[in-house]
């Protein structure tokens, strides 16, 4: 089995994983990777670099301004990784389905929440079952668009927008970019005329669009955006 050691969070190693990911992009097998990430973890969710083992704030103010009927309702979480997030979105009365491309993120949610009401499932959002076209009040996505390349990021766009049903709100999350800066540079961040086109290409209407700073040393430019289906 290949050394993955340089992916895991106490030994983690920058310079190799971006020449992992560039490896995997030249092969235009952007989606090949991540199952590494999650697999250098053994089992162990607190060591995938990434995990910030927490649910994002921005998600929990915005499901806590009570905007839109809980109980009862879809939620699509996109990419879950280690499921923080699904969780969140469960204690707030979301039937979730929650899933991730990466079997072994799917397995490290299921050990660490063995009383979830969670659905955690292996599914690739550019192939998701049928029936859950146009099937969720909320979907919700962070960092996901993000580390998909080219065209592959408008694709997943695409894809993630087909999973709203009317009114209802996608959740989108991931680091910015200034135009025509950064733009192939790993971790990819987007530009705001790429979030644009959830409203321009997608016709989704902008709810909220916020840019703001991490509190990391130093700060890392973010979006976090809402969008609603007509
Ligand atoms: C940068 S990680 C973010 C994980 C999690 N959302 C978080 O915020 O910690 C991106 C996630 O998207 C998943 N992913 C990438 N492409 C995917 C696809 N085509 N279908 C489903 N999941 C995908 C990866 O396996 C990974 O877990």
């Amino acid at each position: 089995m290949k050394d993955l050691t340089f992916l895991k969070k106490e030994s983690f190693s920058a310079s190799k994983y971006k020449e992992m990911v560039k490896d995997y992009q030249n092969k235009d097998n952007p989606t090949g990777w991540f199952e590494n990430i999650y697999k250098s973890a053994q089992g162990n969710y607190k060591e995938v670099f990434w995990a910030d083992l927490e649910p994002s704030s921005y998600l929990l103010s915005w499901l806590e301004k009570d905007l839109i009927k809980k109980d009862k309702k879809r939620a699509c979480v996109i990419g879950c990784g280690v499921g923080d997030d699904a969780e969140a979105l469960s204690s707030f009365g979301f039937e979730v389905i929650a899933f991730d491309i990466s079997p072994s993120a799917i397995q490290l949610c299921k050990n660490r929440f063995p009383n979830t009401k969670v659905t955690y499932i292996v599914a690739d959002l550019f192939d998701y079952p049928k029936e859950w076209f146009e099937s969720f009040e909320l979907v919700y996505e962070c960092n996901t668009i993000q580390v998909l390349p080219n065209n592959y990021r408008k694709l997943a766009r695409k894809a993630m927008s087909g999973l709203l049903t009317k009114k209802g709100y996608i959740l989108v999350s991931c680091r910015s970019r200034n135009e025509n800066e950064q733009k192939d540079i790993i971790p990819l961040p987007l530009a705001k005329s790429e979030m644009d086109e959830f409203i321009l290409i997608d016709r989704l209407k902008e709810i909220e669009f916020l840019a703001y700073d991490d509190n990391q040393e130093p700060s890392i430019p973010h979006f976090f955006a809402i969008y609603q289906k007509n």
